[in-house]
């Protein structure tokens, strides 16, 4: 059966890594077809719009979409991939392969995944002038009289859904039992301040941790959670969080074994999923021809695994795990001198 993927490959340095995957997935001959939605600036010099319908169609009509990084005007298309779509559970993984750059002693074993709530939180876009709350006659924790006489400045909603929280805890704990590792699910907030929102996102985890008796649940409050896992990352499996933590320490949990090239993401809705990797658009590197593919490769075995081929997915992230282990064929930020078409052929090599 025919699997259709839509590809955007991204700005900056991301389009060099996500080329060479895409030929890579597309020798193995599985029957994918690829189809290329325009958005951002080639878009709009082409059809007026960043986000033209067209491009729309396309990741409507196709059975999921491999996203490059973006910045600036791609954006648009990375809004409708997760607000559009509703995919709730931005799903990082973060796994030691041998040989790979960790900055740490013993990185031996690490395997967890965070799963970031992706649509809720700070995320939700309302932010604006602190004067406009007069209305509210909000009286927060300002000392100096309500919260829009504080002085000339701006605010941020955070808001944290029963609903919401729910879906993308219970995606947690299936995830926990679906990997059958440590059967564990953390949970982690900043609850003692905002007892409110975060306090809810901990409140309903609980409940529905009620449901999965098999599986542990533990939460920590989150800024004590971030120095757990640098010092013991070995003890997490599934971590649960509200969006902006979430999206905080993935990057951080890339650091964790080397390097944001490592980090890959897939996101999950009801009835849409897309994949891409999780560090931005390194326009440092831009051309050159040696940003690390993994991240890119290892988002497109997510991919496959949804679409249906789990061998293949396993058979690309052995292939992987070998090159790291031989180390002879490694990209600079992985302290080798490898291109990155040349990772890439060494990956295919070893399947
Ligand atoms: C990520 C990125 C995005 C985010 C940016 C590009 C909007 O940092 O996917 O982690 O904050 O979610
Ligand atoms: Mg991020």
């Amino acid at each position: 059966m025919i699997k259709t993927i839509a590809v955007i490959e991204g700005d900056d340095a991301a389009p060099e890594a996500m080329k060479p995957v895409v030929a890579l997935l597309d020798s193995l001959n599985i029957g994918l077809e690829w189809v290329y939605p325009e958005v951002g600036e080639a878009a709009e010099a082409r059809m007026g719009s960043i986000f033209p319908d067209d491009a729309r169609a396309l990741i409507d009509g196709a059975d999921t979409t491999f996203f490059g990084s973006t910045s600036g005007k791609s954006g648009a298309a990375l809004m409708y991939l997760r607000w559009g779509k509703e995919t709730f559970a931005n799903v990082r993984p973060c796994r030691y392969l041998a040989g790979c750059a960790s900055p740490l002693a013993n990185p031996e074993g690490i395997d967890f995944v965070i799963v970031r709530e992706n649509l809720e939180d700070l995320y939700i876009g309302a932010e604006g002038q602190l004067a406009d709350l007069a209305p509210l006659a909000l009286t927060g924790r300002n000392i100096k009289g309500l919260v829009h006489e504080m002085g000339v400045g701006r605010y941020a909603l955070k808001a944290i859904t029963e609903e919401g929280t729910e879906r993308v805890v219970r995606f947690s704990f299936e995830l926990a039992r679906k990997r059958a590792g440590q059967l564990k699910v953390t949970c982690a907030t900043k609850h003692n301040m905002l007892r409110e929102t975060d306090g809810l996102f901990l409140e309903v985890a609980r409940q529905v941790a009620s449901d999965y008796p098999d599986i542990t649940f533990e939460s920590f409050i989150v800024d004590d959670f971030a120095c757990r896992l640098i010092r013991e990352p070995q003890k997490y499996d599934v971590v649960v969080m509200p969006n902006l933590y979430g999206d905080i320490l993935s990057d951080a949990a890339g650091g964790l074994v080397g390097s944001l090239g490592l980090a890959a993401s897939g996101c999950f809705g009801n009835d849409y999923a897309y994949f891409e990797p999780a560090h931005g658009t390194a326009p440092d590197i831009a051309g050159m021809n040696i940003i690390n593919p993994t991240a890119a490769l290892l988002s497109s075995t997510m991919m496959l695994d949804y679409l249906g081929f789990a061998a293949e997915a396993f058979k690309i992230e052995q292939a992987i795990a070998r090159v790291y282990s031989r180390g002879d064929v490694l990209t600079p930020d992985q302290g080798g001198t490898a291109t990155t078409t040349e990772f890439v052929a060494a990956v295919t090599q070893q399947l």
